[in-house]
């Protein structure tokens, strides 16, 4: 029989903030870029030493470590009932070309550290808690986001498409992985798949990479600056007053977002092919130029995102190559990539709609051929689990923390363990919104708080 626990010692949670940071600071050396910027593709030889770094730190955790045939690396930590499905958490730590040191890292980072925090509270799980480090959530190398996480919930697709797809550089998916220690016998990566159930609850801590959190922790500071003006006007300014003053303010300005919903994201590959030929010789109304075709296709993504009407309505360009890439050669080839969202599934497929008429017709109209439209991916949003949404605003308010309810517009590796566990997510405050680039961060306080709502949130899930 389980004796229930107090969890009134886990209150005073106590984050090593300083050996965080620096963990933090040494999975951004492994980097194919120079610092700031960090880049971590799949399966390189960064990636693999980062993950063997995250693998080491998990053993030194006391987590007992597997990996699955495509890497995605969990550790478990056994509770009192090891056959209850058990709660876990987790993200990813490949990193986007010339992207931040914080996006998905702190989720797995901080994961570690909240079990390192629950062990020295001297907590025992009832269900096992499990540290999950998925495969490739960004889709630079093989243009597939989300690849590890969306494998585990049971993508038979994917699990085929993969048997014949290959990057830039034509290295194929087993070829790479094999590169990494992966996929060594195994062609089947249904043995990746886990069945709905597996997990009692799944739990991803992540920066906000939008602004709201910040921007509210100004709006907060400035209110108590103003008390503390007033205070000190009224001249009833003493230091335990101060002391109050400043841990109020600490308090105010410190806020945790709860995900309660992930937008719908979708990708599309296109590709033109025009006659090419000399910039100088052949006369404009003689051209088939792949090249104006892709720009006004760009232009008209812009347009079709703007005429939904919805501020949550986006689309990106963020690819558009040309070919043969010469000054004075007319593209004979163009490569576009679009990346469209919305909170609004429904709405963000008009948009799509929209696109691949539109590319139908600009192919006609400049004569050029539509040798490509390809939807990589069209996702639905995802939906929080309302019991786990309530552990995480009870454990804010048990360690005095401010939140509020948002939602994700940026994709996660929830939005697939969702399909097989209740889901939910925890954002931390990030530096202006910044994320995909360089100038991404994130203050070592707020991640703390991040991990110690994490730590508290496992705790009464555990005990669930
Ligand atoms: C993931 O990085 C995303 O693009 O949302
Ligand atoms: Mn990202
Ligand atoms: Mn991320
Ligand atoms: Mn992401």
């Amino acid at each position: 029989i389980h004796e229930p626990q107090s969890q009134d010692s886990l209150l005073s949670l106590s984050v090593d903030s300083e050996g965080l940071q620096k963990q933090i600071d040494e999975l951004s050396t492994l980097s194919e870029t120079p610092a700031p910027s960090v880049t971590r593709i799949l399966y390189s030889e960064k990636d693999v030493l980062a993950r063997r770094f995250i693998k080491n730190l998990m053993g030194l955790s006391g987590l007992s470590v597997r990996e699955d045939a495509v890497g995605n690396i969990f550790g478990r930590w056994d509770g009192d009932e090891p056959e209850l499905a058990p709660v876990s958490t987790g993200s990813h730590i490949d990193a986007i070309p010339y992207s931040g040191k914080y996006d998905g890292v702190i989720g797995v980072l901080g994961a570690i550290e909240a079990i390192n925090v629950l062990k020295r509270s001297g907590f025992k799980p009832k269900r096992s808690l499990e540290v999950i480090m998925f495969t490739s959530e960004e889709p630079t190398r093989f243009g597939i986001s989300c690849l590890g996480s969306r494998l585990l919930a049971g993508s038979k697709e994917l699990a085929e498409l993969l048997k014949k797809t290959v990057d830039s550089q034509n290295i194929s998916f087993f070829d790479a992985a094999r590169f990494a220690g992966y996929a060594n016998h195994l062609q089947d990566l249904t043995s990746v798949f886990l069945e709905k159930g597996s997990y009692s609850a799944f739990i991803e801590l992540h920066i906000e990479q939008g602004p709201i959190l910040e921007e509210e922790g100004w709006v907060s500071s400035f209110l108590m600056l103003l008390i503390l003006i007033i205070a000190v006007y009224l001249k009833n300014y003493d230091f335990s007053y101060s002391h109050l003053v400043n841990w109020f303010a600490f308090s105010l300005a410190t806020s945790i977002g709860v995900v309660t919903a992930i937008a719908a994201p979708a990708s599309i590959k296109v590709d033109f092919e025009g006659s090419g030929g000399h910039a100088g010789a052949v006369l404009m109304p003689m051209r088939n130029d792949a090249g104006l075709a892709a720009a006004e296709l760009a232009l008209a993504v812009e347009k079709f995102v703007l005429e939904s009407g919805s501020i949550d309505t986006v689309g990106t360009v963020g690819i558009l190559e040309l070919h043969p890439g010469a000054i004075n050669s007319i593209p004979s080839k163009s490569h576009l990539e679009i990346d469209t969202r919305d909170i609004d599934e429904k709405r963000r497929n008009v948009v799509i709609e929209k696109i691949h008429q539109s590319a139908l017709s600009i192919s006609e109209n400049r004569g050029v051929k539509l040798s490509e439209f390809k939807i990589v991916n069209q996702d639905p949003p995802a939906l929080s689990d309302d019991l786990i949404t309530m552990a995480m605003e009870s454990a804010c308010q048990e360690l005095n923390l401010t939140f509020r309810k948002m939602i994700s517009r940026a994709y996660h590796d929830s939005l697939f363990m969702a399909r097989i566990s209740p889901m939910g997510m925890i954002f931390i405050p990030c530096y202006k919104g910044y994320s995909h680039k360089p100038e991404e961060f994130a203050a070592i306080e707020d991640i703390a708080n991040g991990v110690r709502v994490l730590a508290l949130t496992l705790a009464k899930l555990s005990l669930a």
